[in-house]
C-alpha cells in the first residue's frame, strides 16, 4: 500500500519525505486556502520537487471547455502531476478525453462506488472516495473504498482506489484491510500513526537503565 499526504504545506511534505513512507501527495483548493503568499501552481511545482510520485493538482472549472483548457495548463506544471477532477457528468466527460491524450486524472469526491465504477471506465487513473465524509452522513465509507476495489479488481480496471478524508489512524488500517492500493493522509494523522504510548515509555525506560548502566564504574562491573 502506497501512503499520500493530503496536505498543501511544504514542511509537512517535506517532513513525510524525511520519514520515507511518502509515495505521492494530493492537494485541493481548501488545502491550498491554508497556504498564504505562493500560488497554486508555484506550490504544486515545489512539492513536485519535493516527491517522486504522483502529485494531484484540482481543476476547478465547470464548463467543459474550460475544464479541458484548465486541466490541459495543469497537466504542464510538471511531469508528475496527476489532475484532480470533481466527478459530475462534465468531470466524467472531461476524463474521457484528457485520458485518451494520455493525462493522468483523479476523479475526486466519490461517494458511491456507482460514481467509481463510472471514473474508473471513463479513464480516471486514480478514484477518490471521500471516507470521512461518507461516515459525517451516516453511511460507511470503507464499504465504498471494499467495493470499489472489488469492482476494479473482478473488471481489471486500471484504476487505483485512492482511500481519501481519512480522518484517524484506524481509518489507514481499515483502507489498508479493504485493498486499497494508496490512501491519502492529513498529517496529524500521519503523526499519530507513528505514536504509541507504551513505544514512549519504553524508550524512556530503555533510556534511564542505559544511563544507570554508563553511570556504573567499570571496575565495579568487572567485580561483579
Ligand atoms: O483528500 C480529501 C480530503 O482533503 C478531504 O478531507 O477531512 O475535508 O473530508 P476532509
Amino acid at each position: 500500500m502506497r501512503l499520500f499526504l493530503d496536505t498543501a504545506n511544504i514542511e509537512e511534505i517535506r517532513h513525510a519525505a524525511r520519514l520515507g513512507i511518502l509515495s505521492g501527495v494530493t492537494t485541493n483548493p481548501s488545502l491550498m486556502a491554508k497556504e498564504s503568499g505562493i500560488s497554486y501552481r508555484e506550490r504544486v511545482v515545489e512539492i513536485c520537487e519535493v516527491v517522486n510520485g504522483p502529485v494531484s493538482a484540482e481543476c476547478i472549472s465547470r464548463e467543459l471547455a474550460d475544464l479541458l483548457k484548465e486541466a490541459r495548463e495543469v497537466a504542464t506544471w510538471h511531469s508528475n502531476v496527476v489532475v484532480k477532477i470533481p466527478i459530475d457528468e462534465v468531470g466524467l466527460e472531461a476524463t474521457a478525453v484528457l485520458s485518451r491524450e494520455g493525462i493522468a486524472i483523479n476523479m475526486t469526491l466519490i461517494f458511491s462506488a456507482n460514481q467509481a465504477l463510472l471514473a474508473a471506465t471513463a479513464g480516471a487513473s486514480y478514484v477518490s472516495p471521500f471516507v470521512g465524509r461518507i461516515d459525517d452522513a451516516g453511511q460507511d465509507g470503507m464499504e465504498v473504498v471494499r467495493e470499489s476495489v472489488a469492482i476494479f479488481d473482478s473488471y481489471h480496471l486500471p484504476a487505483q482506489v485512492l482511500a481519501a478524508s481519512l480522518r484517524h489512524p484506524r481509518h489507514v488500517i481499515a483502507a489498508a484491510r479493504a485493498g486499497a492500493p494508496i490512501a491519502t493522509l492529513p498529517y496529524t494523522v500521519l503523526k499519530a500513526m507513528v505514536k504509541h504510548p507504551l513505544t514512549d515509555v519504553g524508550i524512556e525506560r530503555f533510556v534511564a537503565d542505559a544511563r544507570s548502566y554508563q553511570a556504573e564504574p567499570a571496575r565495579e562491573r568487572a567485580n561483579s
